[in-house]
C-alpha cells in the first residue's frame, strides 16, 4: 500500500432486507452513513473505491463505483466477486444474520391470531471472504449494546480480521442512524485507538489514516 493511487478499497454499507413475502421484510435501522463517510474519506485519500450498499437514502459518493444490493445473499455474491481485486475490505454493513426459510411469492393473508416464521442463518460474509485473504487488510465493525470491547475482540479473532471498529449502538449520539459516533479501532495485536465523539466524516477520515497493512496501532493494548 505504498502508492496511495493504487489502493483499491471495498466498502459495504447499510442494512440488508430479508423478504417474508413481496411486501414484508426484516431489516435493521442502519442508514449507511458510516460506510458512505468511509467511502468519501477513502476517495479523498486517493484510493479507488468499490461501494456495495444495501437500501439507503444517501447521495452516491463522487468517484466511487456503487453496487446496489438488497439481500444478504446479494451482498455476499457482490463482495465475493470484488474481494480478490481489493487491497482493503471494510465491512460496515449491518447484514441480517437470519432470513426467512420460506419467501412467499404472494402476499401472506392473516389467518390466525399469531404467526410463526422460521429463520435460517445467512452467510457470514466477512468470515467467508477473510478465510481466503491473500494480503488484503480486512476490517470489520462490531455493533454492540454491551460488553463492547470483549465482543469486538472475540469477533476480531473468530473472523480472522486485521482490524475491528468497536461501535456502541443503542444509545443516543452513537451508532445506527446517529450523525456522530464514537469508536475504538482495535488491531489484530490488541493495540487500540479511540476516536470521537466526532462526526462520522471525522471518524471516517481518522479510520482511513489508521488502517494500514501493519495490523498494529500506537495505542493501549486492550
Ligand atoms: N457481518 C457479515 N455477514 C453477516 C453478519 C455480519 O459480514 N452475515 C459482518 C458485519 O458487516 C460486521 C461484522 O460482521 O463487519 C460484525 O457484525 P455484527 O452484526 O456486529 O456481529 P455478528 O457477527 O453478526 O454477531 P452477533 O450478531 O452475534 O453480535
Amino acid at each position: 500500500m505504498s502508492n496511495a493511487s493504487t489502493i483499491r478499497c471495498l466498502i459495504t454499507a447499510g442494512p440488508t432486507r430479508e423478504f417474508i413475502d413481496p411486501v414484508r421484510f426484516i431489516s435493521n435501522p442502519s442508514t449507511g452513513k458510516m460506510g458512505f463517510a468511509l467511502a468519501e474519506a477513502a476517495l479523498q485519500a486517493g484510493w479507488n473505491v468499490d461501494l456495495v450498499a444495501g437500501p439507503v437514502d444517501l447521495e452516491e459518493p463522487d468517484g466511487a463505483i456503487l453496487y446496489p444490493v438488497t439481500t444478504a445473499k446479494e451482498m455476499f455474491h457482490q463482495v465475493d466477486a470484488l474481494f480478490d481485486a481489493c487491497d482493503v475490505l471494510i465491512m460496515t454493513a449491518a447484514v441480517s444474520d437470519f432470513r426467512p426459510v420460506r419467501q412467499h411469492a404472494w402476499k401472506e393473508k392473516k389467518h390466525d391470531a399469531t404467526m410463526t416464521i422460521e429463520f435460517e442463518r445467512t452467510t457470514d460474509i466477512l468470515k467467508a471472504v477473510a478465510q481466503r485473504k491473500l494480503g488484503q487488510t480486512v476490517v470489520g465493525f462490531a455493533a454492540e449494546t454491551h460488553d463492547l470491547i470483549r465482543y469486538a475482540r472475540e469477533k476480531l479473532e473468530s473472523k480472522d480480521l486485521d482490524f475491528i471498529v468497536a461501535n456502541q449502538v443503542g444509545r443516543a449520539g452513537a451508532g445506527f442512524a446517529a450523525e456522530s459516533n464514537e469508536v475504538t479501532l482495535i488491531a489484530a495485536d490488541g493495540s487500540s485507538f479511540k476516536i470521537g465523539p466526532a462526526s462520522k466524516a471525522v471518524i471516517a477520515k481518522e479510520l482511513i489514516a489508521l488502517i494500514t497493512p501493519e495490523r498494529s496501532l500506537a495505542g493501549e493494548v486492550l
